[in-house]
């Protein structure tokens, strides 16, 4: 166990959170897991739950190792409860305003020694940053759905992280048998900016009239991807998906990156994906 970090705080208790939860309370890290809807937060914690318990049927960890892991998890009431968190971790929803005025907030409760990691797939860790009075102990902590699956989490440090701050946590990725990469602080970090636009590309391919799984097959068995790109857009969320390519669009200013006018479209629909039962694809 790292001895800089023992307990570290989720918030945001949705699938990148509840995941992030689960990896931190298998690796041995005591996990508080909070969300501002308590529904979700039951929900994140069930969740965690029947995963540990599936881990459990198909023999992969002992039911010893997921009650062990349970109890190091435990749901809290409120941002004060963080106090003794050594690490935090944000994943709640990609809106730079929210997230900003979280961090102020937790800047205000929490000791000054406490790392602040953001899960955004998007937005500037130099701006969430400037929004605390510790930013060089701000970091993004980019993981991959399904969490407890993907190995990768992109580390991106923006203009103001400090060195022990990056260090620390290339240790803790590590202790949760993680690959770390390091990006720059520029829109998309690395996965996103390669993946979303060949994902749109896929989309436009779809508008001009190829069939879907036409595009995924193509993708799956040319170039051995483990789905398709319309599916793994349905399993990411189009909205998600259609967030992401407009901060590429306006910040990196390049027609490249315009978002498919069907992606636009299916969003305008409410066909998010899979949360939504329908995206490229329909889900009972
Ligand atoms: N949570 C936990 N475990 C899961 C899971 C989930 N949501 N979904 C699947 N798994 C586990 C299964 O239990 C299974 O484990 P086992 O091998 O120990 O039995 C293993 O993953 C493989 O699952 P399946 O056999 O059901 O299905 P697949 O072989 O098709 O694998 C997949 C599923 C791992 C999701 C695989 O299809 C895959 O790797 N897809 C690509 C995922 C990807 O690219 N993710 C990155 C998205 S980009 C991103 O997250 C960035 C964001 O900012 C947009």
């Amino acid at each position: 166990m790292s001895d800089a970090i023992k307990r570290i705080g989720v918030i945001g208790a949705g699938q990148m959170g509840a995941g992030i939860a689960q990896v931190s309370a298998m690796t041995g890290f005591e996990t508080k897991l909070f969300d501002t809807s308590e529904d979700a937060l039951r929900r994140g914690y069930k969740g965690i739950e029947s995963q540990l318990n599936r881990l459990v049927e198909k023999e992969k960890i002992s039911a010893e190792k997921a009650n062990d892991s349970l109890a190091r998890l435990s749901q809290v009431n409120g941002l004060k409860d963080f106090q003794d968190c050594d690490l935090i971790i944000e994943a709640i929803i990609e809106n730079v305003e929210i997230k900003c005025d979280l961090f102020k907030e937790l800047d205000t409760l929490i000791p000054e020694n406490t790392i602040f990691a953001s899960n955004t797939s998007s937005i500037s860790i130099t701006r969430l940053a400037a929004s605390t009075t510790r930013p060089e102990k701000m970091i993004g902590m980019h993981f991959m759905n399904p969490v407890p699956v993907m190995k990768l989490v992109e580390l991106i440090r923006g203009l103001q992280t400090s060195d022990e701050t990056y260090n620390t946590i290339c240790s803790v990725v590590e202790q949760m048998g993680k690959t770390s990469v390091l990006a720059v602080d520029m829109p998309g970090f690395i996965v996103n900016r390669i993946l979303c636009p060949m994902i749109n590309e896929a989309i436009y391919l779809l508008q001009e009239g190829v069939k879907a799984e036409d595009i995924d097959n193509a993708m799956k068995l040319g170039t051995n991807q483990p789905m398709g790109p319309l599916t793994l857009a349905d399993f990411v969320g189009l909205d998600t998906l259609l967030y992401i390519l407009r901060i590429l669009h306006r910040e990196l200013g390049e027609d490249k990156y315009r978002p498919c006018p069907l992606l636009v479209k299916y969003v305008e629909a409410g066909w998010y994906g899979r949360k939504s039962g329908r995206g490229f694809y329909s889900y009972s």
